[in-house]
């Protein structure tokens, strides 16, 4: 009796452990699922919890209802429909949807299909505005002339200023724009000219998406902004074999503009005269392929090189950041304090070398140190494909791909750049005012103001 006592006693001591037990851990369970949910930097497992990301067919509406306000991971997007003249006539030209500065047309056209896309301008928290500037060619030498960057962008601001409220409810400050070219919003090629010109006034309290970033203060960066990658088609990564399986036989490789006598330009040198040097002292080297012109089988080789070098240019930043990575070589980055995008998912120091400007010539010493200690960690860490895909604008967007990250970017941005808003009532007759000149039907208060210049 006594014996079977204790042994009851016995058992329900064992269930009352294992019931804390269980407890305990569903407990823990508990934290981390809120945690993950919560946390707005885990962007890895966040969208699992979101439906938003997982049915990108349904319609936004849908999609926005569906959302929680307080863990609701990427911001709703008005996209502007701007007379085609701002932006679509320029795709005549095929050029204009895939050169170096195609990101404007690649946000555009994700944004489009994004499911968070804004229906009802009143239920957004930014405000895109797609202008393509970069795609009108000079025809002597192909590069895009920006002359007309500022007064077409001027006057797609007229144009949304004056037919919808919500410009001016914020003076610009939650719209968004994407200036992709060497100095971002200065629009000039030429540093000095960039930085005495400087971001254009009506654009100097919005959003600016550029590839330009340094880590000292420069006047072409004085705007809010988010540093996106230079455009480079997402097909190149199907052109070659995985970075893994390619067989890199060429140790160093460049190929692109490397003066030999360098000109002296209002007192600038192009590269500030880095590429010369690294083709004085290597291109008698065998281990560098180095070719003065960026043409041939370009792409093919970066696949069969171990290290990219990527020295500046006039501006700091280079496709060949993106295209070396996505190929798998190793990028050796040359170029004084550049600031390079999405720092926090690409993790740029796991996955390149960075070599001063005033050491070029160790470059084959450092290069060497690499190849001997860390290269098989830095591969590794470069042919993850979140990084890679981190860097590619997909269309239409995908999770993780670099409009996603503008979206992540942006959406960090939010509490800063939002105001405090009428919601509900008072908001419908912004709709209201909206839609009529949207369709271009109304001849509302609003239209009666000045018509965009161009
Ligand atoms: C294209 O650029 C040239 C040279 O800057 C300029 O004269 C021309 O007006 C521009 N075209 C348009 C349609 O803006
Ligand atoms: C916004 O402000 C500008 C300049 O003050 C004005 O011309 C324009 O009509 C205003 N837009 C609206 C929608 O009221
Ligand atoms: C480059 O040209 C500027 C004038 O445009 C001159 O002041 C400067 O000394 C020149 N620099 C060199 C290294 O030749
Ligand atoms: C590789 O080694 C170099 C020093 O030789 C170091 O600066 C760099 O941070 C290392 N990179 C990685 C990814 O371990």
């Amino acid at each position: 009796m006594k014996v079977t006592a204790r042994r009851a006693q016995l058992h329900h001591q064992k269930a009352l452990q294992l019931w804390k037990y269980y407890k305990w851990i569903l407990w823990l369970a508990l934290s981390v699922f809120l945690f993950l949910t919560t946390s707005t930097t885990s962007s890895t497992f966040s969208f699992l919890f979101h439906p938003l990301h997982l049915k990108p067919n349904l319609p936004a509406r849908a999609l926005i209802e569906a959302r929680e306000p307080s863990s609701s991971p990427l911001p709703k997007v008005y996209v502007y429909e701007l007379p085609s003249r701002y932006n679509k006539d320029w795709l005549s030209d095929p050029r204009c949807g895939s050169h170096l500065f195609a990101s404007e047309v690649a946000i555009h056209e994700a944004l489009l299909g994004y499911p968070g896309r804004a229906v009802d301008p009143d239920d957004a928290d930014f405000f895109f505005v797609p202008v393509y500037v970069s795609c009108n060619f000079s025809t002597p030498n192909g590069f895009p002339s920006l002359h007309h960057a500022r007064p077409l962008l001027s006057s797609a601001v007229d144009f949304v200023s004056s037919r919808f409220p919500f410009w001016n409810r914020s003076h610009g400050r939650d719209h968004v724009v994407v200036a992709s070219h060497d100095y971002g919003a200065c629009f000039h090629a030429m540093e000095d000219v960039a930085m005495a010109d400087g971001i254009p006034e009506f654009l100097e309290r919005s959003i600016i998406l550029q590839t330009f970033g340094v880590r000292s203060p420069h006047p072409c960066q004085r705007a809010e902004h988010v540093l996106i990658p230079p455009y480079v088609p997402p097909g190149i990564e199907d052109e070659r074999p995985a970075p893994e399986k390619a067989r890199r036989n060429i140790f160093v490789f460049f190929r692109g503009k490397m003066e030999v006598h360098p000109k002296n330009v209002s007192g600038r040198f192009y590269g500030r005269r880095v590429r010369t040097e690294i083709w004085r002292r290597y291109n008698a080297n065998p281990r560098f392929r180095l070719q003065r012109k960026r043409s041939g089988d370009y792409r093919a080789e970066m696949a069969r090189s171990v290290f990219c070098l990527c020295p500046l240019g006039w501006a700091p930043w280079s496709p060949r950041l993106v295209e070396s990575v996505a190929l798998g070589c190793v990028p050796v980055i040359i170029a004084d304090n550049i600031r390079l995008p999405f720092p926090e998912a690409v993790r740029w120091p796991e996955i390149s070398v960075t070599v001063a400007e005033a050491d070029v010539g160790r470059l084959e010493a450092t290069l060497d140190h690499v190849a001997a200690t860390n290269l098989s960690a830095i591969q590794r860490n470069l042919w993850d494909p979140a990084r890679r895909r981190a860097l590619l604008f997909h269309r239409p967007m995908e999770q993780g791909d670099a409009t996603w990250h503008v979206l992540r970017a942006l959406e960090g941005m939010r509490p800063r750049r939002r105001l405090s808003r009428p919601r509900g009532g008072g908001a419908n007759r912004h709709v209201e005012v909206a839609r009529r000149s949207y369709t271009g039907s109304g001849h509302g208060r609003l239209r009666s103001h000045h018509e965009p210049v161009a």
